[in-house]
C-alpha cells in the first residue's frame, strides 16, 4: 500500500472517531491555561499510530500527544520514514463544537515530507497531496487563488497557547494585516487554514509557534496547490521552524513587508 492511501484512510477512520465524540462527553483535560486535550485527541492518535504500525513497523512516529514512537525494526530499504501526526488540530473548536477541526498525517522521508491527508469530518472534505504529483480536495485539483494585491486578499491565522505571556508581538503583527487586508480569520486549525488557502478560498496565512504536526501536511498541500511558504522574511521554510508565511505567491512580497514593519526592521 502507499503511503498516501495508508494516509488517507487513517484520516478518515479518525475522522470518524472526532465524529462519534463531537456531541459526546469528551473528558476535556488541561495540557495548559488554555491547551486542551480530550478522549477524542487520544483514541484518535491510538488508531492512527496502530494503522501506522501495523503496515509499516519499519517507520518511526511524531505524534502530537505520543511524541516520538521509534520503528520497531530498522528500515528494510535504509530509508528512514516518519510520520507526523495531529490526530485533532483545532481541539478547542472542538471541545466547545465549533464545527472547524481535522486530523492531520504527514509522512517525511529523509527528512522531507513527500505526502500528506486532512481530513474535516465536519464538512467531509478529504485534502490530500503528494510531493510533485499536485493536490486534490476530494478527487477535484486543488488550485491557490489569482488575488494580486494584499488590499482585495482574505487572511487566515492563529495565536500561539502562550500567547497571553507576550501579546505584543503577535497583536502587531495582526493589527498590521487587519490595515492592509480585506480581512483576516481566526478559525483555530492551522492543518485547515493551508488546506483552504491551497483551495484558493483565502489567500495567504500567517502563524506564529506552530508544531511539525500542525504545518506537515496542510504545508505540503498548500505547495501542491502552487502556494509559497517562507520564513517571515521570505527564506525557506522547514515544518521545524516556529513561524511560517503561506501565500497564493501574488501578495507574498506585501505580506513580508507587513511582517517587516510590525516587527520594527
Ligand atoms: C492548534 C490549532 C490552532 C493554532 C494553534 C495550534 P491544536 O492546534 O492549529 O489553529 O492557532 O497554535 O496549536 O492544539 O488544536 O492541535
Ligand atoms: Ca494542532
Ligand atoms: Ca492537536
Amino acid at each position: 500500500m502507499k503511503h498516501l492511501d495508508l494516509a488517507v484512510q487513517l484520516a478518515r477512520e479518525a475522522g470518524d472517531v472526532l465524529k462519534h465524540y463531537a456531541d459526546r462527553e469528551k473528558h476535556v483535560e488541561f495540557k495548559g491555561r488554555a491547551n486542551l486535550v480530550t478522549i477524542a485527541d487520544k483514541e484518535s492518535e491510538a488508531l492512527i499510530i496502530r494503522g501506522v504500525q501495523q503496515r509499516f513497523p519499519d517507520h518511526a512516529i511524531l505524534a502530537e500527544e505520543s511524541g516520538i514512537v521509534e520503528a520497531a525494526r530498522p528500515s528494510a530499504a535504509g530509508r528512514s520514514v516518519r510520520w507526523v501526526i495531529d490526530p485533532l488540530d483545532g481541539t478547542t473548536n472542538f471541545a466547545h463544537q465549533y464545527p472547524f477541526y481535522c486530523v492531520s498525517i504527514a509522512v517525511e522521508e529523509e527528512g522531507i515530507v513527500t505526502c500528506g491527508a486532512v481530513y474535516d469530518p465536519c464538512r467531509d472534505e478529504m485534502f490530500s497531496g503528494a510531493r510533485g504529483e499536485g493536490a486534490f480536495m476530494n478527487g477535484e485539483r486543488l488550485r491557490v487563488s489569482d488575488v494580486d494585491r494584499l488590499s482585495h486578499a482574505l487572511l487566515l491565522t492563529g495565536f500561539p497557547y502562550d500567547f497571553r505571556e507576550k501579546i505584543e508581538i503577535p497583536l502587531n503583527y495582526f493589527r498590521g494585516f487587519l490595515m492592509e487586508s480585506q480581512a483576516v480569520r481566526r478559525g483555530g486549525s492551522a492543518a485547515l487554514d493551508l488546506c483552504h488557502m491551497a483551495a484558493g478560498r483565502c489567500d495567504g496565512f500567517w502563524e506564529l509557534k506552530l508544531q511539525p504536526w500542525d504545518t506537515a501536511a496542510g504545508g505540503l498541500i498548500a505547495e501542491e496547490s502552487g502556494a509559497r511558504i517562507t520564513d517571515f522574511a521570505g527564506g525557506p521554510f522547514s515544518i521545524y521552524m516556529k513561524e511560517i508565511l503561506a501565500s497564493n505567491g501574488r501578495i507574498h512580497a506585501e505580506m513580508e513587508a507587513v511582517l517587516r514593519q510590525a516587527a520594527g526592521k
